[in-house]
């Protein structure tokens, strides 16, 4: 049988970083992924990244493309009823966030890995974790027709919302806690220059509008949609028919109708399983919380427990003591919880909700109070560039 000393199940963000942080401090890795790495490089998702986050991948010595092509923004617009609000998070907070594709962070992250010479397995398939409670933990998969089997010291479940880690776990031993939206975002990428100078968040009676971007020649756009539709029920002209009814009539003049290069539906969910950890298994990122992406906290969150699960585990290594990994799911909760709560309060407050005339009200009453209070602001501001990390060995 075969050894390592953490096995990470899933090369999203979340494990390719932890692999990384963990290869950089002389610990022995082995990466299970069950797609093709083509898969997970093309996978188009998150784009904004908090300065705790870019801080992160610079500690993990990935940080130089990110630095020499992510915009900066000092500010983001929220749009309701016709007239654009912006948040000035620079003023407000004396921080920016980036904005650079979740897709160009994984590429990065696949392309230190290989050059670590680590290992990587894609397209492993059936991966089962055994003996979590044990002394030693078991990680089994297939790959291209042939069982293997690995020992392991710990396994870091970062396969995603739909991986087996969690599955893994009793359900006696973890508490779950969500809440699941009526409705999704429809999301498209296209190849032409934002017509926008920071992204815009819209609240408009036909339903919430994003204008995101991911670089000076490319735009990302989201409407929310019903969780019945389908992509193929959106041509790129209705989509974009629909964007500008809902992003505001000065936009509405210039937003051309470009060709798509990628449209797909995410429901919207927020999610928690405590704890994060079970035995010799530890989760993070997505396999563990889910949060609404209007708070665009999801790939930021997967990287401040990475950043706590490489401290623990190096920690052990180092103390040969259990505190490190006992700190672990306190220490990530904490931040979790502020993070669900920011994205539901975002979730809240952006999108239109059938059939309750109170909550519209408040709604209503609410973003009036954003738009004339400073102290409003600096409160989202704060959760929108990113709450600090709490120190490694600190009290949470
Ligand atoms: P994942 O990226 O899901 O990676 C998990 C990996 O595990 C995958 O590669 C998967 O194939 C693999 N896997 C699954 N099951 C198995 C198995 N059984 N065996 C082996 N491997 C397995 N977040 C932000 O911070 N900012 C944003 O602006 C933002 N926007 C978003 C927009 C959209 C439309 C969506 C859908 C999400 C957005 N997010 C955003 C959220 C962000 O994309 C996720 O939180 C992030 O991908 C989590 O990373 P992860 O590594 O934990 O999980
Ligand atoms: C994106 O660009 O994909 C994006 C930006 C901000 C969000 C969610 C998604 O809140």
């Amino acid at each position: 049988m075969k050894r390592t000393q953490v096995a990470i199940v899933g090369a999203g963000p979340a494990g390719l970083l932890l692999g990384q942080l963990l290869h950089k401090e002389g610990i022995d890795t082995l990466i299970l992924e069950r797609r093709s790495a083509d898969h997970v490089a093309g996978r188009i998702r998150a784009g904004v990244l908090e300065q705790g986050t870019v801080d992160v991948l610079e500690r993990a010595g990935v940080a130089s493309r990110l630095h020499a092509e992510g915009l900066i923004h000092d500010g983001v617009e929220i749009g309701f009823r016709g007239r654009r609000h912006r948040i000035d998070l620079k003023a407000l907070t004396g921080k920016s966030v980036t904005v650079y594709g979740q897709t160009e962070v994984t590429r990065d992250l696949m392309n230190a890995r290989a050059a670590s010479g680590a290992p990587s397995v894609y397209e492993a398939e059936d991966v089962a974790l055994h003996e979590l409670g044990e002394s030693s933990a078991r990680v089994t998969y297939w790959h291209q027709g042939v069982a293997h089997e690995v020992a392991c010291d710990f396994i870091a479940g970062c396969d995603g919302f739909h991986g087996v880690s969690r599955r893994s776990i009793p359900t006696s031993a973890l508490k779950i806690f969500e809440r699941v939206y009526p409705f999704g975002w429809l999301g498209v990428l296209a190849d032409v220059p934002p017509p926008w100078k920071e992204l815009i968040y819209a609240n408009s009676e036909r339903g919430f509008a994003l204008a995101s971007m991911r670089s000076p020649t490319r735009v990302r756009c989201y409407l929310q949609c019903s969780l019945e539709d389908r992509v193929e029920n959106w041509t790129d002209e209705q989509f974009w028919d629909e964007f500008r009814r809902r992003i505001g009539e000065e936009l509405a003049a210039v937003v051309p109708t470009a060709p798509s290069i990628e449209k797909s539906i995410a429901p919207l969910r927020s999610f928690v399983a405590e704890p994060l950890r079970f035995g010799r298994l530890f989760l993070a990122g997505d396999a563990a919380h889910i949060v609404p992406p209007t708070g665009a906290k999801g790939l930021n969150l997967a990287v401040s427990d990475v950043l706590y699960l490489y401290e623990a585990l190096s920690g052990h290594y180092r103390e040969k003591t259990a505190s490190s990994l006992d700190a672990y799911s306190p220490r990530c909760l904490r931040r979790i919880w502020r993070a669900e709560r920011f994205s539901w309060w975002m979730t809240r407050q952006l999108h239109r909700f059938t059939d309750d005339a109170f909550g519209t009200h408040m709604q209503q009453t609410e973003l009036e109070y954003l738009f004339e209070s400073q102290a409003a602001q600096t409160s989202m501001a704060e959760n929108y560039v990113g709450l600090p990390f709490s120190g490694y060995g600190e009290k949470w």
